[in-house]
């Protein structure tokens, strides 16, 4: 096959069609209406008239309404997954794989009584068209039966293939080399579509002439069927509508988010870190204050000299415990991540206006209260790093040994820590989102 039509290529309506029903037999109704069909011709065939020979008509209630509930309800019967849902327009990919607006449930050109559904399988529709017409004319076309769709980001719809024999539907330019010496690497024409399209300038809309005949291309069959024009919906890059991505991408936020302890080095963005800390900010707190700090430790002397004090610090805590120094340095080595992590955040708990109580217990209350709203801040924190592909564990160490942590980085006496941040990208790539844990760990309804 060469590239391109060789001469002129011809656009031949095929008009004085009847209108079909159910059982009625089309290609004896297209070898009348075009005698004149010759080899390597392309039959272009409207998948409406197909549907309804084929009986593939539903009855539609007469009142608007109603009919157009039975609409929406066969969109969602003939479709097997839903990608967008664009105000009233589902789009959908039907059990064929085509992935389209409304499972290709349609009123136009039938009886307002009635529903059209695309053909069952339009493939073998397309082959036993072609079959018969070669029986009945002794002619070897090609057939393609269309129906309209819209594309992303063109305005309008141009027709496709959703059934096709006798063509190569797809002409793969891969490996080729263009006449300014470029190697086309990922050029695919969609043939059958093209032809579609074509066949579409002369059939119109309106329903006269729902065949044409495209003449004059030099096309070898290799077996391939409209099928083979669907893009596997996980290989597409836009496999959900917009709106569903946000959708899916809000409801998985919380789910990104796990404990990793080891990083890769690479740097992290400071704006990137900035905002997660930004987010984190908004939890919730009581009554309108603003309980939590969190302290970015930038210097490296600073951040090593804290960490050296800190382990310090857990030594002689250890000691203290009666262990001995072997058994120490392996818990310390166990408990080194934050050596290893490329930014280090350190969350406070600060209790500026918080009420005063004269009693222990509301006073104690009170203190709880600041230290849930500086968890509810971290969580934030964590959630908007994995939401921005970045890796964190919080741990615990600081809240171990608050006073240390104070005199190291120079803090005020009524600044809590509640542990610490690693941030950085993770060493062994992004994880996708979990499912949500089972209920029965910690649901309790009463
Ligand atoms: C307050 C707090 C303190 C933690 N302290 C440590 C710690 O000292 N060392 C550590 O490796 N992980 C620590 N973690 C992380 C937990 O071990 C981790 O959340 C748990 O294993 C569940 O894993 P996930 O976060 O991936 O769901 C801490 C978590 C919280 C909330």
């Amino acid at each position: 096959m060469t590239d391109h039509a060789e001469g002129a290529v011809e656009l031949l309506p095929v008009p004085g069609l009847p209108e079909f029903r159910p059982g009625d037999d089309l290609t004896a109704a297209i070898a009348e209406a075009a005698p004149w069909l010759r080899d390597g011709d392309v039959l272009v065939v409207t998948s409406k008239i197909v549907s309804k020979v084929e009986g593939q008509l539903v009855p539609a209630p007469d009142d608007p309404a109603e009919r157009e509930a039975r609409r929406r309800e066969l969109v969602v019967s003939e479709s097997v997954r839903v990608l967008a849902r664009v105000k009233n327009t589902l789009i959908t990919q039907n059990r064929l794989g085509i992935v389209q607006a409304a499972s290709g449930v349609d009123n136009s050109n039938v009886s307002q009584a009635e529903i059209a559904l695309l053909p069952l399988d339009p493939d073998a529709s397309a082959l036993k068209l072609r079959t018969e017409l070669r029986e009945r004319l002794g002619v070897d076309v090609a057939v393609v039966i269309t129906d309209t769709m819209g594309r992303a980001w063109r305005v309008g719809q141009t027709d496709a293939a959703i059934g096709a024999s006798g063509l190569p539907v797809v002409r793969s330019y891969a490996g080729e080399v263009d006449g300014q010496g470029n190697e086309l690497v990922v050029t695919e024409v969609a043939i059958a579509d093209e032809i579609a399209a074509a066949g579409d300038l002369v059939k119109g809309k309106l329903g006269a002439v729902p065949v044409a005949v495209v003449r004059g291309l030099s096309l070898t069959d290799n077996g391939s069927t409209a099928r083979d024009l669907n893009r596997p919906v996980e290989e597409d890059l836009f496999r959900l509508g917009t709106n569903e991505s946000i959708a899916q991408g809000r409801r998985e936020a919380v789910l990104l988010r796990r404990s990793v302890r080891s990083f890769s080095g690479e740097p992290v963005d400071e704006d990137v870190l900035r905002r997660a800390i930004g987010v984190g900010l908004t939890a919730p707190a009581p009554h309108h204050t603003h309980p939590v700090r969190f302290v970015w430790v930038r210097d490296r002397a600073r951040r090593t000299k804290l960490l050296e004090a800190m382990r310090d610090q857990w030594r002689a805590d250890l000691r203290n415990d009666g262990w001995d120094e072997a058994r120490i340095e392996r818990r310390i080595a166990r408990g080194d991540l934050l050596w290893g992590a490329t930014e280090l955040v350190l969350p406070f708990m600060v209790m500026d206006g918080a009420h005063d109580y004269p009693d222990p217990l509301r006073q104690a209350a009170e203190r709880t209260m600041f230290t849930v709203a500086g968890g509810a801040a971290v969580q934030g924190l964590l959630v908007a790093l994995a939401a921005e592909d970045l890796a964190s564990c919080w741990v615990s160490s600081t809240i171990f040994c608050p006073d240390i942590v104070r005199a190291v980085l120079d803090l005020p006496a009524d600044w809590s820590p509640l542990g610490a941040v690693a941030v950085g990208h993770p060493a062994d790539g992004v994880a996708g989102p979990r499912p949500p844990a089972p209920t029965e760990l910690g649901l309790v309804e009463l």
